[in-house]
């Protein structure tokens, strides 16, 4: 399933590396991933989310703020297994410190081979959590998963390649895409701005509509409350607003203690086009 970044052959996993028939190898971490991630396809010495914002995402995921939107995302997988036989595989694309990735192998009776693909490799060791789930440091530019390959490919809040997702995904798989609603967070940014400027919806549809068709879309809303400031920090932190806040704006989120907050995630299910023609 995996290929080489190289020379995009098969990887065959022999002890503790991952080799292709042109003996191109890659050594498993002592923690289960492998960091297929070429030195010439990084843009910087650590590419992808900084550790402010990985452990403050990953403190505030624990505590299941998100739960909701996990388990939907499950249960779009679980209902469009067409049969239970046969093994799927799913990939998490930009799948971060492992949140949903990790949740979804916990879904009873599930046969699947799950894929978590990050190009951060400070997000991917803490992803892993035992050896249910291959983890992958990678771009998602350059997928290092065979072609037609993949049955789900899950991308929440993360970059997308429609290019690739089209070249890994089987004809009949499905892409699951997961966005910021327009009230997503709408509280947090009330407390930092006088005026919100609501974040345009990402203009993904448009880029991905050449490759594949919207086959459902969902929304999820819902309200949590946030009673400590700790998680409150946590959440500004995982946003892009704490980067683009000013000390005022930090300051004036410091003195608050507690907070009810709008989740508002889109999801969107998508095909490949080429099912157009043949159905
Ligand atoms: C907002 S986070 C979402 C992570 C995870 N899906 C979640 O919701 O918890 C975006 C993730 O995309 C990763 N990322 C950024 N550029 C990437 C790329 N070119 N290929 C793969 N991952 C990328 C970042 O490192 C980060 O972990
Ligand atoms: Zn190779």
């Amino acid at each position: 399933m995996l290929i080489c970044p190289k020379c995009k052959n098969l990887l065959i996993k022999s002890n503790n590396q991952f080799v292709c028939s042109n003996k191109h190898t890659f050594d498993i971490a002592k923690k289960g991933y492998v960091n297929l991630m070429l030195a010439n396809q990084k843009n910087s010495l650590n590419p992808g989310d900084n550790e402010i914002m990985i452990n403050a995402r990953k403190l505030f995921l624990e505590k299941d703020y998100y739960k909701p939107l996990s388990e939907e995302l499950n249960k779009i997988v679980i209902k469009n297994i067409s049969n239970t036989n046969n093994e799927i595989v799913v990939l998490d694309a930009g799948c971060g410190e492992g949140y949903y990735t990790n949740n979804l192998a916990k879904v009873e009776n599930l046969n699947a081979k799950i894929f978590g693909v990050d190009i951060s490799k400070v997000a991917i060791h803490k992803a892993v959590k035992n050896n249910k789930i291959q983890y992958v440091v990678s771009s998602v530019n350059s997928l290092p998963i065979g072609s037609k390959s993949v049955d789900f490919i899950t991308n929440v809040f993360a970059p997308f390649n429609t290019t690739e997702f089209e070249r890994v995904l089987k004809d009949d798989g499905l892409v699951i895409v997961v966005c910021a609603g327009s009230e997503h967070l709408k509280e947090l940014k009330n407390v930092l701005y006088e005026k919100v400027i609501n974040l345009e919806e990402k203009d993904f549809v448009n880029y991905m509509l050449n490759k594949f068709k919207i086959v459902d879309k969902l929304n999820l809303k819902y309200t949590i409350q946030i009673s400590n400031k700790e998680d409150l920090q946590n959440l500004f932190k995982m946003t892009p607003y704490f980067y683009t806040s000013s000390n005022v704006q930090k300051d004036k989120l410091e003195s608050v203690n507690e907070l009810n907050i709008t989740c508002s995630f889109t999801i969107f299910v998508l095909k490949k086009l080429i099912n157009k023609k043949t159905s």
